[in-house]
C-alpha cells in the first residue's frame, strides 16, 4: 500500500455551483490535506487532523498552493497540436488549409507518436490530466495517443476520426463506412477499458461523413453502448448551412445525428453554438453532453455559446480547449474566455462555477464523474497544484483578496503554465515541462 498526504489549500465542491448557491457548493480550507491511497484519494480533510490521524504517511506540503482535481479537457484534437494559432480562416477554410494537410501529416507513425506525446506533455504542464480528444482517420494515430497516455498513466478519451465524403475530404484522410466501422470496432477491442482508457466512437462531422457512414457507426455504438461517441455540431453558420445542402431530408443539423442512431446520454457534441429549439429539447431530453469551446469560439469566429440559457434549460456541460482551433493549451485561459464570453451576454459566470466546469462538469459530460474531476474520496488521485501569485501582475492583485474566490479569479484570468506548481497522475508527481 501506498500513501502520502499533500498539504496546502484545498477547495472541494460538494454541489454543483450552477444548481445552489457558490456557498453552498464548495468547501475551502486554508490548510487542507489530501490524502492519497495506491493512486487514489483516500481522504480530504484539514491537515492537522489529517498528519494526526496518519502520521506514519509521508507528507508532501504544497505551502499556499491550491489543491484541485486536474483540469479535465473535454474536447480537444492531439493531431493540431503544431498548427495552433493558424492565422485568418473561419471554420470550413481553416479546416481545408491548415488542420486536413497537418492531420494527413500523421500518415506518418513516428510523427503521430511524436505529436501525442507533445500534446499529453503540454497537457500535464497546463495542470490538465484528462483530455478527449479526436485523432486523425489512421488507426495507428489512434493507437499513438493511448500508448502516450499510458505512458504516462493518465485517463483519456480517444478514437478513430472517421471521414468517407468525397466531396468534402481530401483522398489522403478518406475511409469509407465499412473501413471506419471495422477499424474503430477493432480499436475498441484493443482499447476500451484497458487500464484508463475510454473510447469515443468519433464522426468527425457530418459535412465530412455520408450518411451509410453515419449509419454505420451508430450501429456500431448500438453495439458497444459503454463507448463515448463524439462529434461537433452547429459551430458556425456557414457549416450548418452546407449541412442543409447535404442532408436535404434532415430536420436540423443534430437530426443528421439522431437519425443514424448517433444521438444518446453518451454522446458528446462540441460547440453546440447555434441551436434550434428542437435540437436544444432533444440534446436535453437525451441528457447528451455539450462541450463549450470558448477559446476556439472566438478564434474561428464562430459565435457565442449560449451556457446561461443551456445551464437553465438543464443541459450537461463541460469545457474545452478545442486546440488547435482553441488558441491555448490552459484550461485557465479557456476558463478566462469562458468569463468574458459570458460577459458578452450579460452572465458573469463565478469563478466557482468557472472551475467546476473545468473539472465536474467535464467529467460528467465524459460520464467518468466520481473517478476524475472532484477532489473526494473514492476519485482517481488526478490533482493539479495552483501557485496564486505565478507572476507579478497576478501576485499583487492575489494579494488584495478578502476571500478564496478573489484570490483565485487573477490566476482564472491572468494565469498559464506559470502557475502549475505541481500535477500529480494517479498519485504520481509528474515532472513535465512546457519549456522548450
Ligand atoms: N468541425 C469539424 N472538424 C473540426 C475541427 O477539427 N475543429 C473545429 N473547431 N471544428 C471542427
Ligand atoms: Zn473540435
Amino acid at each position: 500500500m501506498k500513501e502520502q498526504l499533500l498539504v496546502g489549500q484545498t477547495l472541494a465542491f460538494t454541489a454543483d455551483p450552477f444548481a445552489v448557491p457558490v456557498a453552498d457548493a464548495a468547501r475551502h480550507s486554508a490548510r487542507g490535506g489530501v490524502l492519497l491511497r495506491d493512486g487514489v484519494i483516500a481522504d480530504v480533510g484539514e491537515a492537522d487532523a489529517l498528519r494526526a490521524a496518519h502520521p506514519q504517511v509521508p507528507v508532501t506540503d504544497h505551502g499556499r498552493g491550491l489543491i484541485l482535481p486536474g483540469f479535465v479537457d473535454a474536447h480537444m484534437h492531439y493531431p493540431q497540436t503544431g498548427i495552433v494559432a493558424s492565422w485568418g480562416k473561419r471554420l470550413i477554410d481553416w479546416l481545408n488549409l491548415y488542420t486536413f494537410p497537418e492531420e494527413a501529416r500523421l500518415d506518418d507513425p513516428a510523427y503521430a507518436q511524436e505529436i501525442a506525446a507533445r500534446s499529453l506533455d503540454l497537457a500535464l504542464a497546463h495542470g490538465t490530466t484528462t483530455l478527449c480528444s479526436y485523432t486523425t482517420v489512421a488507426p495507428h494515430s489512434v493507437d499513438a495517443f493511448f500508448t502516450a497516455a499510458e505512458e504516462r498513466g493518465m485517463r483519456v478519451v480517444a478514437g478513430k476520426t472517421c471521414m468517407d465524403r468525397p466531396e468534402t475530404t481530401p483522398e489522403t484522410l478518406r475511409d469509407t463506412a465499412r473501413s471506419a466501422h471495422d477499424e474503430s470496432a477493432a480499436l475498441i477491442a484493443r482499447w476500451h477499458g484497458r487500464g484508463r482508457a475510454v473510447y469515443a466512437i468519433s464522426p468527425r462531422f457530418s459535412p465530412t461523413s455520408t450518411p451509410e457512414q453515419l449509419q454505420a457507426l451508430g450501429a456500431l455504438w448500438a453495439d458497444n453502448p459503454t463507448c463515448l461517441m463524439q462529434t461537433h455540431i452547429s459551430e458556425q453558420v456557414d457549416e450548418i448551412a452546407w449541412v442543409r445542402g447535404l442532408y436535404p431530408q434532415a430536420r436540423d443539423y443534430l437530426d443528421t445525428y439522431e437519425a443514424f442512431g448517433l444521438l444518446g446520454e453518451r454522446g458528446v457534441f462540441g460547440h453546440a453554438i447555434h441551436l434550434e429549439p428542437r435540437e436544444r429539447a432533444r440534446l436535453r431530453e437525451t441528457g447528451a453532453g455539450l462541450v463549450h469551446c470558448p477559446t476556439s469560439n472566438t478564434f474561428i469566429g464562430s459565435g457565442l455559446f449560449d451556457m446561461g440559457g443551456l445551464m437553465a434549460e438543464g443541459q450537461r456541460i463541460g469545457l474545452a480547449t478545442d486546440t488547435g482551433g482553441g488558441s491555448s493549451f490552459s484550461m485557465l485561459r479557456t476558463m478566462a474566455a469562458a468569463y468574458e464570453i459570458g460577459q458578452l451576454q450579460g452572465n458573469a459566470l463565478h469563478p466557482a462555477q468557472l472551475l467546476w466546469l473545468a473539472s465536474e462538469g467535464s467529467a460528467r459530460v465524459l460520464h467518468l464523474a466520481g473517478r476524475i474531476g472532484r477532489l473526494a474520496p473514492g476519485a482517481e488521485a488526478d490533482l493539479v497544484v495552483l501557485d496564486l501569485h505565478s507572476t507579478l501582475a497576478i501576485a499583487q492583485r492575489a494579494a488584495r483578496a478578502g476571500d478564496i474566490w478573489e484570490a483565485v479569479f487573477p490566476t482564472i484570468m491572468m494565469g498559464d503554465d506559470r502557475a502549475i506548481a505541481g500535477v500529480y497522475v494517479a498519485g504520481q508527481q509528474t515532472r513535465a515541462s512546457s519549456s522548450t
